[in-house]
């Protein structure tokens, strides 16, 4: 699975979004060690806060089915389904990745002209990792 081919998964599970209130739809594709692929979609609720971001979706559908390994995620969203710049994912969903991904998870953050690629280290460095910072 290529990031381009994972970009195209993102812009299909966008074309789901829920967005009645922003109109900001987003999608992403998130790639699992055994090679599987779960797809998420933004989710918006009248109350706002309870809103789900796609990444999250995606995340939770791959957990609930028993995934624990993750190699990458793609992810691409914009007004109206209209991508434009590369889509960076909100701090909830970064520490939601951090929680299930090693350093080296890749992020492709899709745009209007290719992708920009980061890694989980560089995209929340410091993070808080159970692993590392609660004695379990
Ligand atoms: N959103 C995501 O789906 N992922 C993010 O990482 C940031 C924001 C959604 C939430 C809301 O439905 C819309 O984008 C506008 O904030």
């Amino acid at each position: 699975m290529t990031p381009e081919q994972l970009i195209e998964l993102a812009k299909e599970a966008m074309t789901h979004a829920y967005v009645p209130y922003s109109g900001y739809k987003v999608g992403a594709a998130l790639l699992c060690a055994d090679g599987s692929v779960y797809l998420g979609c933004n989710i918006e609720n009248a109350a706002y806060g309870p809103t789900n971001c796609a990444e999250r979706t995606a995340f939770f559908k791959a957990v609930y089915d028993g995934h624990r390994s993750f190699t990458a995620i793609a992810v691409v969203g914009g007004k109206d389904g209209v991508i434009t710049g590369a889509f960076p994912p909100c701090g909830v969903c970064r520490q939601v990745m951090r929680e299930f991904v090693h350093d080296e998870f890749m992020i492709y953050m899709g745009g209007a002209d290719g992708y920009t690629a980061m890694t989980m280290a560089e995209l929340l460095p410091a993070g808080f990792k159970a692993s590392e910072h609660m004695a379990l």
